[in-house]
């Protein structure tokens, strides 16, 4: 065999999302990958059936209509934001934007899995940083840069762990940062987030010329299999992305249906409600059936399992067995866990319901 992959390639665990039915095949409730709860809104989906009339065209290459609406909603020049084909398509892009063979790109240790891939994809060394407390710690990151250092990814709120770091943490973090180095601030589950001494990113990126923010399309406003999601860049990172993307990334029916879920700002703060209501009413079931569950900033839960006969893996082929597809994360360094997305109100008291059946031999 000749043909061989770059250095880095073959090392790339590919990723696998969450699992949408039970192990014998049979239906089973989906609360494997952070998806929204209530779906899309009816505006976006009357938007994509209606897109169907033009799928002879090719896409705006831009998305400018989608952008434009984008920078209007946020307060962002629609210049520095650019679109891609979900935020991980964004993530990918700008590591190989930015680092190549023997450059580093730091992460923390339970961070989203994507970082990982698209580091080894684009020649470089991942750098994982040990957390704290399953929390990123910027002082651990900033000792970790080196010379080599080329990118910073930091999810905030994490996927898995649905920590948080305040503005005040993430502005040290930038800091003490060299300015050859990007800090690429991944607020996936931006919207979902309470805590008021919060920042997504784009404050940083209008302060400073090596901050991104992505941002997606695919949790809070219910269009995962759309795959949208969006950069707000300094001009110099939006210039470089929109030479090395696709030209026609973000498909037509996206684009129409993004731009329609924006206008719904109803639909957004119901889905927040949803969210929050649920997410303390499954924090407190769970935590009466005795186990660990972390406070999550995200729509999902961290779930602990004790070891033995109720570990992660009896729980997961109990669940499943009950109708329910959690996360197990034993490849984000959580074995003794299992990632659960806040589901709908059903599926949030059968998953609650069938936990408490689970602890109920061991207490
Ligand atoms: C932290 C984080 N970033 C990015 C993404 C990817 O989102 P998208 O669907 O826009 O590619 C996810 C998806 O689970 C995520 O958890």
């Amino acid at each position: 065999m000749n043909l061989k992959p770059k250095p880095g390639i073959l090392d790339i665990t590919p990723y696998v999302g969450g699992r949408a039915e039970a192990p014998d095949g049979a239906p089973a409730v989906k609360l494997s990958s952070n998806e929204s709860a209530l779906g899309p809104s009816p505006v976006a989906i009357a938007a994509y059936e209606e897109a169907c009339r033009y799928l002879s065209f090719y896409p705006e290459g831009s998305a400018r209509l989608l952008r434009d609406a984008l920078g209007e909603l946020h307060h962002l020049d629609p210049d520095r934001i650019v679109c891609g084909n979900g935020s991980d398509e964004l993530l990918s892009l700008l590591s190989r934007i930015y680092a190549s063979d023997g450059d580093e790109v730091v992460f923390t240790e339970h961070a989203f899995l994507v970082y990982r891939i698209a580091a080894l994809a684009s020649g470089a060394v991942p750098v994982a940083v040990p957390e704290t407390d399953l929390r990123a710690d910027v002082e651990k990151i900033l000792s970790s840069v080196t010379p080599r250092t080329r990118l910073v990814f930091l999810a905030n709120p994490n996927n898995p762990t649905g920590s948080c770091l305040s503005g005040a943490e993430v502005r040290r973090l930038h800091a003490g940062l060299p300015p050859s180095v990007l800090l690429v601030m991944d607020a996936a589950y931006a919207e979902y987030v309470q805590r008021r001494d919060y920042e997504a990113g784009d404050a940083l990126v209008i302060q400073f010329d090596n901050v991104v923010m992505t941002r997606t399309f695919s949790k809070i406003y219910g269009l995962a299999g759309l795959r949208v999601g969006w950069a707000f860049c300094p001009a110099s990172v939006a210039d470089a992305l929109n030479r090395v993307r696709g030209p026609f990334n973000v498909s037509v029916p996206a684009q129409r249906a993004a731009v329609a879920a924006l206008r719904d700002r109803e639909h957004v703060a119901r889905s927040i409600a949803h969210n929050e209501t649920w997410k303390r009413r499954l924090i407190e079931s769970i935590r009466a059936s005795g186990l660990r569950v972390d406070d999550s900033e995200g729509n999902f839960v961290l779930v602990h399992f004790p070891r033995g006969a109720h570990d992660a893996k009896a729980a997961d082929a109990f669940l499943a067995s009950r109708g329910f597809i959690l996360r197990p994360v034993a490849n984000y360094g959580l074995p003794h866990c299992m990632r659960l997305t806040i589901g709908s109100e059903d599926a949030n008291r059968g998953v609650a319901a069938a936990i408490a059946d689970f602890m109920r031999p061991a207490r």
